[in-house]
């Protein structure tokens, strides 16, 4: 490799990413229907309403493993905030502001390890409330009643801000896509986004 490159993402770490983000696109499109009559036309993709609920399931059993051990895998690297994480979200990571910001970022920043930290607990919430949709009737009706509203709510949620990692993981910051695709991102790219990370493994 060429020493203008950093390495970032082992194979096996983009590898289970793509898997969980086709699986995640899998859920949305074949929930779409089941999520409101307004969308029953993507039944359509999946060959009716019966195939879609069996896409459904069998993708959200792939998601909620695949999904759990990506969190898992960065576990450590998402759950710990520093100072520098502090100042990262007191000034909303330069993205309000008109000044350049910079900030002295671990190998994820803050927003990273909250979307992280928030995409562990949907995946949890999604697969627990799943469970009792999946089988409706072996479970008291309020319960399967507060699992549709959880499942839904947690849907959307995920949904807005998958949409805005997607637009932040590419266009919003050129280059970032690079480490996910080919494993390595250019060393200026690592200065300028993630210094503290890129004085740990590369300099
Ligand atoms: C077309 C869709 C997607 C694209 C283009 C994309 C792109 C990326 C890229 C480039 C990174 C590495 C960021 C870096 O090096 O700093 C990343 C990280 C990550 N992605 Fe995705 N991603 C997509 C879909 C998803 C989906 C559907 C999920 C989960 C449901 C997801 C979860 C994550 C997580 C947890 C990380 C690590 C932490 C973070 O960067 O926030 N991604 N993604």
């Amino acid at each position: 490799m060429a020493s203008r490159y950093v390495e970032r993402f082992s194979a096996k770490e983009r590898v289970l990413h793509w898997f969980v983000t086709i699986a995640f696109f899998i859920l949305v499109f074949s929930g779409l229907g089941l999520y409101s009559r307004l969308f029953t036309g993507w039944f359509d993709l999946f060959g009716g309403g019966k195939g879609a609920i069996l896409f459904h399931k069998i993708a959200g059993l792939l998601f909620f493993a695949s999904s759990l051990l990506l969190f898992l895998s960065h576990r450590k690297e998402i759950t710990t905030f520093d100072e520098d994480d502090r100042d990262w979200v007191t000034k909303r990571g330069g993205y309000l502001s008109r000044e350049e910001e910079h900030f002295n970022s671990g190998k994820f920043n803050a927003g990273q390890k909250l979307f992280g930290i928030f995409i562990g607990a949907a995946t949890v919430a999604l697969g627990v409330s799943g469970v009792f949709i999946w089988a409706p009737t072996a479970f008291p009706r309020l319960i399967v009643q507060f699992s549709l509203l959880l499942h839904g709510l947690t849907f959307v949620l995920a949904v807005m801000f998958v949409i805005v990692h997607i637009y932040l993981a590419t266009i919003g910051n050129p280059g970032t896509l690079e480490g996910m695709l080919y494993g390595h991102v250019r060393r200026i790219w690592a200065r300028k986004h993630h210094p503290k990370w890129y004085r740990e493994v590369g300099e």
